[in-house]
């Protein structure tokens, strides 16, 4: 078997573990997340040929993912966002014309109130869960933080103490340095940047989050970003990029090259904790966060609709 299968089989058993989705809230399946990278394959693959047909014990939950598939077309007139996975061609829903995205690249026609509920009914989850050991030393879960149709999402590892003790992501040291990253090109958690994590708890003593934690947590993820729907991913550091794009290369391989998750661009760069470790990347990361915004401003918001409707 080789390594590829059993990372995406390691990742279906994390998707079908703990972070259960409901109908109203689910992650997308595995295969959903499969990412490309833009520059070496142009043609995004479409998740309906790729997505195992479901068996039987878990058709119950696709039948109720496509009633909601339907109720998404009654009530917005499009599928808001939302990807085509076997189950809903199953039942004969295609994707959409891409619809609702506004001038700033996020998709704007659901109302914030749902997407805001959809995400608290998440958060709900999370503060219950005990999926992985990390539920037993935690103080706080840390869900994410931001507005609720981003522009971007950024994507860090897992809480620090101080994001521990507040149950904010990045609000100690390296948040700062986030922030302040951020600012430097037009963005902000306040206005128009969601911030999550691959782990919503913290490792002790800040260590690296397990291959085990990571698979237990990030449907949380995935379900985060069905709903947000951001025009862009911005990982920071390797854990974020390696859990996300179920890939295994050096960050100095990552950096420079857009890949593609569910059809969203993304992009990767240093922690801002390896930049306060190593004053010397600050530099390569400042050259990254204005490649990231030069993508940002080059792809028009017809482009962002070709792209969906091309799903
Ligand atoms: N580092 C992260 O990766 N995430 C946080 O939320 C804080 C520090």
């Amino acid at each position: 078997m080789s390594e590829e299968i059993s990372r995406g089989q390691e990742r279906a058993a994390a998707i079908g573990a703990e972070p259960k989705i409901t109908a109203t809230n689910r992650a997308p399946s595995p295969k959903a997340a499969a990412n490309t990278e833009i520059d070496s394959a142009p043609t995004p693959k479409t998740v309906a040929k790729t997505e195992p047909v479901p068996d039987a014990a878990s058709r119950p939950q696709h039948v109720l993912d496509s009633l909601l598939l339907i109720e998404d077309f009654l009530r917005y007139g499009f599928r808001s966002g939302r990807r085509l996975v076997a189950g809903d061609a199953a039942f004969g829903l295609g994707a959409s014309s891409g619809a609702g995205y506004d001038a700033a690249g996020s998709c704007n026609s659901v109302p914030d109130e749902d997407r805001q509920a959809r995400l608290d009914a998440i958060e709900a989850r999370v503060r219950q869960c005990r999926a992985c050991g990390l539920a037993q030393s935690r103080s706080r879960p840390v869900f994410g933080e931001g507005v609720t149709a981003p522009q971007v999402l950024v994507v860090g590892e897992g809480p620090g103490a101080e994001e521990d003790r507040q149950g904010l992501p990045f609000v100690g040291a390296s948040g700062h340095l986030l922030d302040k990253m951020l600012a430097a090109i037009g963005l902000s958690r306040k206005t128009n940047c969601y911030i999550g994590n691959i782990v919503k708890c913290r490792p002790p003593n800040n260590r690296e989050p397990t291959q085990t934690e990571r698979n237990a947590c990030i449907g949380y993820l995935l379900a985060q970003i069905e709903i947000l729907r951001p025009r862009f991913i911005l990982c920071v550091g390797r854990t974020a990029a390696h859990s996300l794009l179920d890939l295994n290369e050096p960050i100095s391989r990552l950096r420079g090259r857009t890949f593609t998750f569910q059809n969203i661009p993304v992009r990767v760069t240093f922690h801002p904790s390896a930049l306060l470790r190593d004053e010397s990347l600050k530099r390569p990361a400042w050259e990254d966060l204005k490649q990231f915004r030069a993508l940002m401003d080059s792809m028009t918001d017809d482009q962002a609709r070709s792209s969906v409707a091309e799903e």
